[in-house]
This record gives C-alpha cells, sequence and structure tokens, in this order.
C-alpha cells in the first residue's frame, strides 16, 4: 500500500506528525509519502491508494478554533478522492476542539472514507501515530 501524508505545519510540529505517521506506516510494511498540502499535487493524489491529512489548530482558544485555513483551503484544491481511505490528525496547543470532525468533513465532501483520526498536543507530536498507521493499514485489508 502506498499512503500520501499531506501536511499543513507553520512552526514544524504537524511536520514531525507527518514524519511519525510516515514512519509507523514504514514499519508495517507499506509506503509512505510526505508533501506539504501546498505541494500536493493531483498526481501525486492519484498515484497512492491512501491519503492522510494533517493540520495545527487555529483559533482564538474558546472561539473560531478549527484546521488551519491554509489546510482547509489545501484540501480545497485536492481532486475528487472517489472513495480513496483517509485520515486525518492535528496537533494542538490547549483544545483541538472540532478540528478533526471539520477536517474529515472536508475530506468527505471529496469522496473520501475516512478511517481513523489523531489529535496529538504539540508537545507529543508523535502520540497516536501507531494506531493511526494501524487504522489506515487495516483499510488495505479490508478492500
Ligand atoms: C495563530 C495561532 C493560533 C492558535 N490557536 C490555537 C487554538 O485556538 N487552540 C489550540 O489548541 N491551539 C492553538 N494554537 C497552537 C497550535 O495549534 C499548536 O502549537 C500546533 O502544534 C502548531 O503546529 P505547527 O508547529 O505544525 O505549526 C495556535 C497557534 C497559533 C500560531
Amino acid at each position: 500500500m502506498q499512503v500520501l501524508i499531506a501536511y499543513e505545519s507553520r512552526g514544524g510540529r504537524t511536520r514531525r506528525s507527518a514524519e511519525a505517521l510516515a514512519d509507523a506506516i514504514r514499519e508495517r510494511g507499506s509506503e509512505a509519502m510526505v508533501k506539504t498540502l501546498k505541494d500536493t499535487t493531483a498526481e501525486d493524489v492519484e498515484r497512492n491508494d491512501a491519503i492522510a491529512v494533517g493540520s495545527w489548530v487555529e483559533g482564538l482558544i474558546f472561539f473560531k478554533v478549527g484546521p488551519a485555513k491554509a489546510a482547509l483551503e489545501g484540501v480545497g484544491r485536492l481532486p475528487a478522492l472517489g472513495g480513496k481511505p483517509a485520515a486525518v490528525f492535528c496537533t494542538y496547543g490547549f483544545n483541538p476542539r472540532d478540528t478533526l470532525a471539520k477536517l474529515r468533513q472536508s475530506l468527505e465532501t471529496k469522496g473520501a472514507k475516512v478511517v481513523g483520526e489523531n489529535a496529538s498536543h504539540r508537545a507529543h507530536p508523535d502520540r497516536g501515530a501507531g494506531e493511526l498507521a494501524e487504522r489506515i493499514c487495516a483499510s488495505q485489508e479490508a478492500s
């Protein structure tokens, strides 16, 4: 299985999350390719069997909390995902609130089938990567 991991990161923590997910996927015998959402092309999406999208949490702590605007714009530029297995992840500083639900919805709007999600605190950006990799890899075995 080949998995595209596309992320939006400002300070590098979500990039670390993306890299930890890639390592965990490779440990399970699949291939992973890590790119910024900004640099992700339609060809990258077509070439991979599954896609994971990660963002940092952007908001005013209590209000307007969600995926970074740039991440939602990046998902908006992706081609149709036609039932492709997908996963969402984020890093946060205080509380991710419904960031994962919003990211999930943006991918479902593109036609993806979301099979897993993970939010990690910025102090531990690699936490939960193994479980998320497990879900992504299991989606291939199930199909
Ligand atoms: C402008 C700005 C707004 C943020 N708003 C929130 C927020 O509302 N809730 C929260 O939990 N974290 C918030 N954070 C913290 C980031 O989501 C967190 O530090 C994240 O790990 C940064 O990821 P990055 O290093 O990949 O850019 C905010 C950070 C910035 C820079």
